[in-house]
């Protein structure tokens, strides 16, 4: 129905025209104060799927739509827009996206004027290719082109699918004011896109090149989360620790982070190992607001296969990253991501993997099977010729052990006490409240007399894989 060369792409840079009004600075963002009157303002629902870099830039798009007169909304049904920010890391995530675009297309056959969007990773993946799969799509819509949203949502009306694919690296969004739920935690992304280029990954293809907002602009950010009510903030960005804005290198960020009045917590996702540095390592041990918690992606216990996967660092050199943080930080917790089924993976590969992970001991891990992405390195240069029946007996070996390893490592906080930061109701009862501790364990126990935002010490009785319960401690 749609061809590529009818439709019509924009290029944020050419086609946003920063209104004076609307374009406050950092310091007078508020958006809901600047948010324009629109005579055609729309019911606009997110649906968000994959990291929390997508959550934040769902926030992100709110405060955008909103901006621009646009009212989101809560309930799916009382949308006319429908806009979904997907994920393409994996193919099974993109899977979902298309079954659910089959699924919004009968109700839009239905209500006739109902718009669908698709955003973010996997619009940039797939481009116009989408169109194709789902020609009833009416945006398509990559991560560097988010302000063109509302511009978008006018084009549609006149019929024609809207394309905004252009990356941008000159676009980090600095100006733009997210729009989050309430809560206690706040995620605020400090840098976007990757320069990494691990070869398994569509991330660089997909958000474009590495660069970082300003540590000035993060701060008055974080001033604001504080008068919204956040007590925790966690930094985000791909390899959040190689943030640099050609001043400030991460760990001067963290502490300048910490030292806003009012922050309790500051936590960062995700690291690389490659980046970090000396400085990270010593804001994680003597500013007292770092929690010390890291999540630090291994992907691999060989050698061979992290050379393949072009991650910079050898399986030694993790272990001995491992060894130098727990000397400087004992009460360091530690969680990681591992792939198992890469291209070229041999048993004995497999199996470094396994008693590395056995070796270290890490308190969780996400752990996938290799999926081949088109576009990326691997896809072009090496066979993805570990068997899928392999990959998932590869997978539950490790998934096995972790559940054991987490098991007894939360079992033995039990008769400890450790910090929570209570963030509301159980989802099971609503008589206990549900936080995280600083190693961002789920905390689950009885209200007592804790407010939403205190951080209580709770005394741990009973731990699962996943979860500590326990009291508040006298
Ligand atoms: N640096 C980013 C990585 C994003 S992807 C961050 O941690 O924020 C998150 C994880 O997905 C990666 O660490 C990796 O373990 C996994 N992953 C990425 N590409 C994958 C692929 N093609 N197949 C399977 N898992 C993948
Ligand atoms: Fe992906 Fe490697 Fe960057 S995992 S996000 S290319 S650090």
């Amino acid at each position: 129905m749609n061809t590529k060369s009818s439709l019509p792409i924009y290029k944020p840079a050419e086609q946003y025209q920063p209104n004076s009004k609307l374009s406050a600075q950092p310091s007078d963002m508020s958006l809901r104060a600047s948010s324009i009157h629109n005579d055609n303002a729309r019911n606009i629902f997110i649906e968000t799927y994959g990291c929390q870099m997508n959550v934040s830039d769902s926030e992100l798009m709110t405060g955008i739509l909103t901006q621009a007169g646009h009212r989101t909304v809560s309930d799916i049904d009382d949308a006319d827009v429908i806009l979904l920010n997907t994920c393409a890391i994996r193919e099974n995530a993109e899977t979902k996206v298309i079954n659910r675009l089959k699924h919004l297309n009968h109700r839009k056959r239905r209500e006739g004027n109902l718009i669908i969007g698709v955003c973010g990773c996997m619009a940039q993946h797939l481009r116009d290719k989408l169109l194709d799969a789902a020609p009833y799509v009416d945006i398509v819509m990559g991560p560097d082109a988010y302000r063109n949203l509302p511009m978008a949502l006018n084009a549609v009306v006149s019929g024609d699918p809207f394309l905004g694919l252009q990356l941008n690296k000159a676009e980090d969004y600095a100006d733009i004011s997210p729009i989050r739920k309430e809560g206690v935690r706040a995620w605020l992304t400090i840098q976007r896109g990757c320069d990494k280029m691990c070869t398994f990954c569509i991330v660089p293809f997909v958000r474009g090149r590495e660069r970082s907002i300003p540590q000035k602009i993060l701060k008055s950010d974080v001033e604001r989360l504080v008068d919204e009510g956040f007590k925790e903030i966690v930094l985000l960005g791909q390899t959040v620790n190689s943030y640099n804005d050609g001043n400030h290198d991460f760990g001067e960020l963290l502490w300048s982070i910490a030292d806003v009045e009012g922050i309790e917590r500051v936590r960062f996702t995700s690291p690389h190992p490659a980046d970090a540095t000396d400085s990270m390592i010593d804001a994680m041990e003597n500013c007292p607001k770092v929690c010390k918690q890291l999540h630090l992606p291994l992907q691999s216990g060989s050698t061979q296969v992290l050379e393949r996967m072009r991650r910079t660092y050898t399986a030694e050199e993790y272990r001995e990253l491992v060894y130098k943080l727990r000397e400087r930080i004992p009460e360091i917790a530690l969680s990681t991501d591992v792939i198992v089924g890469f291209c070229g993976e041999t048993d004995e590969d497999f199996t470094e993997t396994y008693m590395l992970m056995e070796e270290i001991r890490f308190d969780s891990a996400f752990m996938f099977k290799y999926s081949d992405r088109e576009g990326t390195l691997a896809n072009k240069m090496l066979d993805d010729d570990v068997p899928e029946k392999e990959k998932g007996r590869r997978l539950s070996e490790i998934i096995s052990l972790q559940e054991r390893i987490s098991t007894d490592i939360n079992q033995s906080k039990i008769g400890t006490a450790v910090p929570v930061l209570v963030e509301g109701n159980s989802k099971r009862d609503s008589e206990q409240y549900h936080g995280k501790s600083d190693t961002f364990k789920t905390t689950v126990f009885p209200k007592d007399k804790a407010n939403i935002g205190d951080i209580v010490n709770v005394e741990i009785h009973s731990a699962s894989a996943h979860t500590l319960i326990g009291q508040i401690a006298e």
